[in-house]
Parts: C-alpha cells; sequence; structure tokens
C-alpha cells in the first residue's frame, strides 16, 4: 500500500510540474512516506530525517532551497511530534490526507513560518481528489477499500489508516480500465482487509469482492488479478469460487494467520481459530488444487509459551506456505497487546523467528526447486542488475531473473526455470 500511495504521491507532482531528481542531492522536494507497523520502521524515520536534514544543509550553503515533507502512517501516530523532533520539516501528512499536497506546497510557498501538519481523518476521499492513476508498467496496484475495523490488539493500522471504507465499484472498474489501456497486464486490488470489500454499485447497492473480481476478469487485455491483503474469516463461499471460476485470478493468495495457538489467536482479537483456517485452506485447495499460499506470522506476542510457538510450527508444517513474513512482535503504543502482562524477552522473540524462518524458508526452497525444469509465464517487470537482464514474476509471485532483451519488459513470456534458490528463480526463453 505505501508503494502504491508513494506512486500517487509521484503523480500528484508530475501534474505540477515537478520530475524526478536523480539522486536527494539534486532535489528541491524530498518526502519521506513512512510506516508504524513495526518500532524499527518508524524509528528509521527519524534517522533518515537526519540525514536528509544534511544534505538540505549542504545545499543551503550553494544557495539552494530544499522543502522537506513526511507523509503516511507514522505522521497519523506522532502528529506533532514529528516537528517536534525534526523541526527541520516543511510538512507532514497522513495516510489519508496526502490528496491536499498541492495547497500545502502553494501555502510552502507562499512563505509559511510554521510547519503545516494534517492528520485530520478527512471526510472526503482522498480517492476523489487525486490525480488518475497511471499504469506502473506490465503490473499495476489499484486500492479499492482502505482502513481496518478488525482491531487486532498488537495492530496499529485501525488507528493510522483509520476505519474501513470501500471506493465505489464503477470508480474501481474505471481506473482497472484506464490502467489495462495504458500496458497494464496484471492489476493487483489493495486493501488493508481487501476482502471485506463492500463498495457500492451505480444503483447504490453494496458488492462484494467477488463481484468486482468477476467484473475486472471481463476487461479485455487483462491477463493477471491478484487482491492482497485477505482476513481469514471474510473469506466467503462466493470469493472461493472465483478461485475456481476466474481463469486470470493467479494461483497464488496472502492469508495471513499470524499464529497458530488459539491462545494467542484470541488475545490477538482475530476473528479465527487455526482449525477454522485450515478450514479454509482446504476448501480455497478443493477450488483450485494449484493454489500456493503466502502468510504473515508475529513471534513472541504477549504471553506465548513453547508450546503456543509450536502450534505455529505446526500450522506451517500442515499448510506448507510457498513465501511468507515473518517478524518478532513489537510493542506499539497505544495498542492493547502493549499493555499486556508477559512481554517476551528479546533473546527468545529472536530464537523463535530463527527458528520459524528456518521452517518457512525450507517450504519455500523446496517448492522454488519444484519449478525447476517447468515453462512458466513471467511478467518482466524490470532490468536486472546485470546488462542485457529482466526480472519478472511467475504466477506464484517468485522473482525471476532471465536473460532477455529490454524489448520483454512489461510483456508476459514463457521461460523455462533453470535454477532455483530461496528468493528466486532464474531462466531462459522458451525454445532458446
Ligand atoms: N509487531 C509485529 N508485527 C506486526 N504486524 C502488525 N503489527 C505488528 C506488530 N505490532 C505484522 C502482521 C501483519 C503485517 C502487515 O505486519 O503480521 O499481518
Ligand atoms: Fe492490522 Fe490486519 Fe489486524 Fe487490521 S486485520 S488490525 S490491518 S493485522
Amino acid at each position: 500500500m505505501n508503494v502504491y500511495d508513494s506512486h500517487r504521491i509521484a503523480s500528484i507532482l508530475r501534474h505540477l510540474g515537478f520530475s524526478e531528481a536523480s539522486s536527494l542531492k539534486n532535489a528541491d522536494l524530498i518526502i519521506l512516506n513512512t510506516c508504524h507497523i513495526r518500532e524499527k520502521a518508524a524509528e528509521k524515520v527519524f534517522s533518515d530525517l537526519g540525514r536528509i536534514e544534511l544534505i538540505k544543509q549542504e545545499r543551503a550553503q550553494e544557495g539552494l532551497s530544499t522543502i522537506i515533507g513526511v507523509v503516511g502512517c507514522v505522521v497519523q501516530a506522532e502528529d506533532e511530534q514529528i516537528v517536534k523532533r525534526a523541526p527541520y520539516v516543511d510538512f507532514a501528512l497522513g495516510p489519508l490526507t496526502y490528496h491536499r499536497l498541492p495547497e500545502i506546497l502553494a501555502q510552502i510557498g507562499r512563505k509559511r513560518q510554521e510547519p503545516l501538519i494534517d492528520t485530520e481523518f478527512p471526510a472526503e476521499s482522498k480517492f476523489d481528489y487525486l490525480p488518475q492513476n497511471t499504469s506502473s508498467g506490465g503490473c499495476s496496484y489499484l486500492a479499492i477499500q482502505e482502513g481496518c475495523n478488525n482491531f487486532c490488539t498488537y495492530c496499529v493500522v485501525p488507528y493510522t489508516r483509520g476505519i474501513e471504507t470501500s471506493r465505489p465499484v464503477e470508480d474501481v472498474l474505471k481506473e482497472a480500465k484506464t490502467l489495462v489501456s495504458e500496458g497494464t497486464l496484471e492489476i493487483n486490488l489493495l486493501g488493508q482487509n481487501v476482502n471485506s470489500y463492500h463498495g457500492t454499485d451505480a444503483s447504490g447497492r453494496e458488492r462484494s469482492l467477488a463481484y468486482l473480481l468477476n467484473k475486472i476478469n471481463e476487461i479485455e487485455g487483462l491477463q493477471r488479478i491478484r487482491y492482497t491483503t485477505s482476513y481469514p474469516a471474510d473469506i466467503t463461499e462466493e470469493l472461493i469460487d472465483c478461485h475456481k471460476n476466474i481463469k486470470k485470478l493467479m494461483p497464488y493468495l496472502h492469508l495471513p494467520i499470524q499464529s497458530g495457538s488459539d491462545k494467542v489467536l484470541k488475545a490477538m482479537n482475530r476473528r479465527h481459530t487455526s482449525g477454522q483456517y485450515l478450514e479454509i485452506i482446504a476448501k480455497l485447495r478443493e477450488a483450485n488444487p494449484l493454489l500456493g499460499f503466502s502468510s504473515d506470522f508475529i513471534v513472541g506476542f504477549p504471553g506465548e509459551t513453547d508450546a503456543d510457538f509450536e502450534a505455529t510450527l505446526d500450522i506451517v508444517n500442515k499448510v506448507k506456505f510457498i513465501q511468507a513474513f515473518s517478524f518478532k512482535y513489537s510493542r506499539r503504543a497505544g495498542t492493547p497487546a502493549a499493555l499486556m502482562p508477559n512481554q517476551i524477552e528479546e533473546k527468545v522473540k529472536k530464537q523463535r523467528l530463527d527458528i520459524l524462518q528456518d521452517l518457512l524458508f525450507s517450504y519455500q526452497l523446496n517448492f522454488n526447486k519444484e519449478t525447476v525444469g517447468k515453462i512458466v509465464p513471467v511478467l518482466f517487470e524490470s532490468k536486472g542488475r546485470h546488462a542485457g537482464q529482466l526480472v519478472g514474476r511467475t504466477p506464484y509471485m517468485q522473482n525471476l531473473h532471465a536473460e532477455l532483451g529490454k524489448e520483454f519488459l512489461n510483456k508476459i513470456v514463457n521461460i523455462k526455470v533453470t535454477e532455483a534458490t530461496t528468493n528466486s528463480l532464474s531462466g531462459q526463453q522458451e525454445g532458446k
């Protein structure tokens, strides 16, 4: 979602006449888009800001002025603390107010005195004020839903991105068609809780994600559809059917479980047990036996015992995730879990994370190795590190490197996979 927001912010700036600078030193305007989900990410903002301030000073010695802005969830959470800790920041906007950037920059141009901060949860939807979303190449993000009402006890999202809202069906379809007309082959529908999408159609009727997927499926020229991130308890039968009936829907689903222990899931305020999660996975696999799953895990949640942690390993062994994101629990001020007793020692969190990641990576490597020798359609999104190399994604979101000319950029090419590591695949064009 942050990558998507940055893309939208860049497009506002292009409309205002800005263009991308070759380096920070050459930038008249520097905006940091920030994440507050874990402490490490949030703290990084202040160290990055310190470095940016030095650049601002260097530029000032050359007679150049620099505007520094911060946007995103750290702003929403820290509010005025941002400018208290980093007084050289000119403006700070929350994730729901960055559409007000043109007005903010105009005010700064009128020689403002104090830093400008806007962390309102606005009545208007930013999507109605942003310039049209533009294709980012063969693969584009499209936000359809934002915010979350789940209030998992560890999570800041409901406080930073606000309550759950869905964009109207017609707006989403219009945007999807525009993206495809600009060359997008793959659309990834985004939302913090994307499968509880309930946008209204032209007649005012609330529609589900499944309805939307079927509509998007009809767009000619579009070849791949994904949606992320889903909440297990909100996976409906209708959505499961989409995995059977919509061929454009990629056979990969990110479905966070967080923990395999029902006691921990309850303390996390998750509305599902590990058994229910496995049932959903089984139904999805029945709908499409080729589906691969990825997940998010938190280790060291307050009160997590060795037995609870074992239950997490057990779930991993049962589902055999093909990819996963795993984190040490991070205590976030203002969330209920931060005040829970039995916080887990850092050392134990680290040990558990190491064990969990070893297991997750072994399944990921196995899955990648099984791909060797197969021919897979790869959507090439960027140039590789070496000349003459492109990097793309398989239907399972594996990164794949291949020796290919740039005429294949933003195209889907059949690739024979020749090598696999935990994090990527290599291959060559079929028949070459
Ligand atoms: N500590 C660690 N991980 C967290 N996540 C969310 N909040 C926290 C936290 N306080 C993880 C969850 C979520 C992912 C986006 O980030 O696993 O699914
Ligand atoms: Fe955070 Fe996801 Fe839980 Fe919402 S469902 S509170 S975004 S972890």
